[in-house]
């Protein structure tokens, strides 16, 4: 690999930016809730945030759904669908749940709670397979099979 290719994350995937290096939680989360400045910092602290992987970070990624872009909202999403903590559900129900947020947030917190593979995810995720907006009914389906999925996964290992 040469230095000038973005690296792959212990998480299989290639981010957008790459994690902040330096800094603590706290600092990282300052720059993240910062709605000055730079995407490309505010991501790099999201990143950063998920490498550290305690539920502090699940924290303040979930409190950061406040911020004003949807950019960054559907990449916390993301990030906590990669996390896997399910101490994230609460606040991805209520992103999709929420009709003035944006259909690519929805979309991405409905695809994290199947990475999340909790089924207390399963009664959000029904109401929301009719939903007129395909990014929502199509990311619910899917999240909905991952979970039927994994409980297979689950009973074939006896
Ligand atoms: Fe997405």
């Amino acid at each position: 690999m040469t230095s000038s290719t973005p690296e792959v994350s212990d998480y299989g995937s290639v981010d957008p930016a790459p994690p902040a290096t330096h800094g603590s939680s706290a600092q990282h989360r300052e720059v993240l809730l910062d709605e000055q400045a730079r995407m490309f910092e505010r991501m790099r602290a999201v990143f950063a945030l998920r490498n550290d992987g305690s539920d502090g970070s699940v924290d303040t990624l979930c409190s950061a759904f406040s911020s004003k872009s949807a950019l960054l909202r559907h990449e916390l999403a993301y990030v906590l669908g990669q996390m896997q903590n399910p101490r994230a559900l609460p606040t991805l129900w209520e992103r999709l749940e929420d009709e003035e947020e944006h259909v690519m947030v929805r979309h991405e917190a409905a695809e994290a709670m199947g990475a999340i593979g909790d089924g207390r995810s399963r009664p959000v995720l029904e109401r929301f397979l009719t939903h007129p907006a395909a990014e929502i009914s199509e990311s619910c389906e899917v999240a909905l099979d991952l979970l039927d999925w994994c409980e297979r996964a689950e009973w074939n290992k006896d």
